[in-house]
């Protein structure tokens, strides 16, 4: 049994003291701690050695002692299965040197035995919950379907993801094969996390706001319901999609347990499309982290007012950035922390 389970209780909805509190992209690049780490090993190497991975997931919690860790990581881990190479460049990003553009591509892409291609995720997950020793759960993750094509795609970040776009309204049906192998097999993996012992898990569909809502119902949202249909009588099913206000009323019809919301989105427009039913998590904007401490607290404690205290997990909107001062993060996990109703 866990120890903290306000993460958890929070996803079923139950009445709790205070809200529960982490932070998208937690281990990560603002903590010195982790650019230690970040000096001596390459990226995969960080992902795929068990020792590494479990020590960079729990740096933030021994820091500021968040109520649940994620597990590092990173979605592209699934293309890398699939048999498309993946490069991680310093100062650019992900790098996916041969993008899938057409049936032959699509025909070449595998779905993997997850336990065996991404064993080395299951041991760090074993070695994570060992350092944990069972004080707060452990959220395991992937990238949403569409998120995944657009990386397999487009062969690096965009800031319009066009070339995904075009294979998707050009060559549909090739799309959808695409999509479904990479559904298939985010599936078999996150099924295979929740043996290994994660306690919940989420899905990023970080470039889902990219799409009109009625391509998102069909390139992208389509395929996390089957993700939720699959996984959610095993773990509670968390589905952030950056820019998808939108899709917040389907959303809270399909069986995920809690919804991740960005900063454009308004606490009482999200509650309201939401039908007020469903836990809710989010949605600091990331750069208000840069603001004084102070003032971080303040508007962390106005955010838990407009979201409500139950129902609820505190989160920024998207990940944290690198830039972000330490003391600025502990004033936002230890607003949290202090919050009296
Ligand atoms: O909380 C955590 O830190 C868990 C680990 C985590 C990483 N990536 C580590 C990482 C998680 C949850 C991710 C998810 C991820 N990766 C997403 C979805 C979330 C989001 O932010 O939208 C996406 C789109 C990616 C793809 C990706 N990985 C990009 C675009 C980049 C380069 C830009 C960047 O953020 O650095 C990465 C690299 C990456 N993944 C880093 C880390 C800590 C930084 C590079 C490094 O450490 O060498």
């Amino acid at each position: 049994m866990i120890k903290n389970d306000l993460f958890l209780r929070a996803l079923k909805g139950e009445t709790v003291e205070r809200p529960p509190v982490w932070m998208m992209r937690q281990a990560g690049r603002y903590l010195p701690e982790f650019m230690e780490i970040k000096k001596e090993y390459d990226f995969f190497t960080r992902c795929q050695t068990p020792d590494l991975a479990s020590e960079i997931t729990v740096q933030p919690i021994r820091r500021y002692g968040m109520d649940a860790a994620i597990l590092f990581s990173d979605i592209l881990v699934i293309p890398q299965a699939m048999n498309i190479e993946v490069q991680m460049k310093p100062d650019f990003g992900p790098y996916l040197p041969n993008p899938i553009r057409n049936q032959k591509d699509v025909d070449a892409v595998i779905v993997p035995d997850v336990n065996v291609a991404l064993d080395y995720v299951m041991q760090a997950i074993k070695a994570t919950k060992e350092k944990l020793n069972d004080e707060i759960p452990l959220i395991g993750f992937a990238g949403s379907p569409w998120t995944i094509l657009c990386y397999c795609v487009q062969g690096q970040g965009s800031k319009t993801f066009d070339k995904a776009k075009e294979l998707c309204f050009t060559q549909p049906v090739v799309a959808h094969q695409l999509l479904q192998k990479i559904t298939d097999t985010t599936i078999a993996y996150l099924k295979a996390k929740v043996k290994a012992g994660v306690n919940a898990v989420q899905v990023f569909d970080s470039w889902g706001g990219m799409l009109s809502p009625t391509d998102y119902t069909e390139f992208s949202w389509k395929y996390i319901q089957q993700i939720i249909d699959a996984l959610k009588d095993e773990t509670p099913v968390i589905v952030f999609g950056k820019g998808c206000w939108f899709a917040l009323g389907d959303m809270a019809k399909s069986g995920a347990s809690a919804l991740g919301v960005d900063w454009t989105c308004s606490a009482r427009n999200a509650r309201y499309l939401t039908g007020g039913n469903i836990t809710l998590q989010g949605n600091f904007d990331p750069a208000r982290l840069l603001s004084p401490p102070q003032d971080i607290k303040r508007m962390v404690t106005q955010m838990i007012n407009e979201f409500g205290k139950d129902k609820y997990v505190v989160n920024l909107g998207h990940g944290i950035l690198p830039n972000v001062p330490v003391d600025n993060a502990r004033a936002f996990i230890d607003a949290v922390k202090e919050y009296k109703s």
